[in-house]
């Protein structure tokens, strides 16, 4: 069947043409409308930005995606669209549109959990995967251990107690005046920097949980950053950015060996913006060659927040039998 698929969540306006059926997942299309340029010049996403950048996108890039996929609204049999969480203005965006575009065209309208929807982007990638599975969320939201038993039986065993990794990346790029969002600025330095060179906290907690929590490294590292600036001393960005990504990179290792060993599962997939993190995806595949695991995370395209994704998750959200009608609202948590 022919999926369209809507992300409005936050500073991506996307939208995708999928052809999903038992044994064949395809991405027809998938458009992605960014805001992070005007983001960028505050240093964070402006709600009210973001939603206004969504309206004045979400009708071009259905046309496009359309277009680029050779089909008409006519030739779909499925709309999905992200309803949460998220921004509650830029989701009420998505949701709005698809709500319209499937009443107004008779075609079944199904939502779709945001972080469901990352997980999902696996499915297009490893054409084969299928759950149950541990899976491991890790974005600017969020940072959180699934037992994936179904494809839309989700229970969340371990998240993190305060900032998602994701910030943490970032709030660490801004105090060091990288670009903005500062995850993927942080990905490259670190590759130039040395590991050792700084010893930061771990965001472990401790070896009794499987949570997280990066607020006391975020704030080792800040602290770091400003008492070498009132001194005078030189800063080495590659070497901050190495110890941090170390630090990080260390912990989730060894909470998904542990993690694994909890739930039994010998499969892992990675999800969400940072799994495009080149150190975490080595030092997990690494973890699976040593402890015979197999090691799934999304081709870097799917890494971030898109429509193709959604529509994966919707299209079997669908099979479940999930169907919204015109009462479907938005949820921001
Ligand atoms: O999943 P996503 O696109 O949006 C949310 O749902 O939050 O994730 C965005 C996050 C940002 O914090 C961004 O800095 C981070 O993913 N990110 C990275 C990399 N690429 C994007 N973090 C670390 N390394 C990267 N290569
Ligand atoms: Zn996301």
């Amino acid at each position: 069947m022919l999926v369209l698929s809507f992300e409005s969540s936050c500073d991506e306006t996307a939208c995708a043409v999928l052809e999903m059926s038992e044994g064949t997942r395809e991405v027809k299309s998938n458009i992605i409308a960014s805001s992070v340029d005007i983001q960028a010049l505050y240093g964070g996403v402006v709600p009210e930005i973001a939603s206004r950048a969504h309206i004045e996108a979400i009708s071009k890039i259905t046309y496009e995606a359309l277009d680029v996929a050779g089909v008409t609204i006519k030739d779909i049999d499925l709309i999905a669209v992200t309803n949460g969480p998220g921004l509650i203005g830029a989701l009420l965006v998505g949701v709005n549109f698809a709500k319209s575009l499937a009443f107004a065209n008779n075609i079944p309208l199904v939502p779709v959990d945001h972080i469901k929807g990352h997980v999902a982007a696996n499915y297009l990638t490893h054409k084969k995967l299928e759950p149950p599975f541990l899976s491991l969320v890790v974005s600017g939201g969020h940072t959180s251990f699934f037992d994936v038993k179904s494809y839309t039986g989700f229970d969340e065993i371990a998240a993190t107690r305060d900032d998602a990794v994701g910030e943490c990346f970032d709030k660490i790029g801004r105090v060091m005046g990288l670009p903005y969002p500062g995850g993927a600025m942080v990905d490259k330095l670190a590759s130039q920097g040395d590991k050792h060179a700084i010893s930061f906290p771990s965001p472990s907690i401790n070896k009794d949980t499987l949570d997280f929590s990066f607020s006391g490294l975020k704030t080792a590292v800040i602290n770091y950053l400003n008492t070498k600036n009132q001194k005078g001393e030189e800063i080495s960005p590659a070497d901050v950015c190495a110890s941090v990504t170390y630090s990080i990179t260390e912990a989730i290792t060894q909470k998904v060996r542990d993690a694994l060993n909890k739930t039994e599962y010998k499969k892992i997939v990675l999800a969400g913006g940072v799994s495009a993190n080149s150190h975490i995806r080595e030092a997990l595949s690494t973890l699976a060659r040593e402890t015979n695991t197999e090691f799934y995370a999304p081709e870097l395209s799917l890494c971030g927040d898109n429509a193709a994704m959604i529509g994966a998750q919707g299209y079997y959200e669908y099979l479940d039998g999930a169907r919204a009608d015109e009462a479907l609202n938005a949820y921001p948590s």
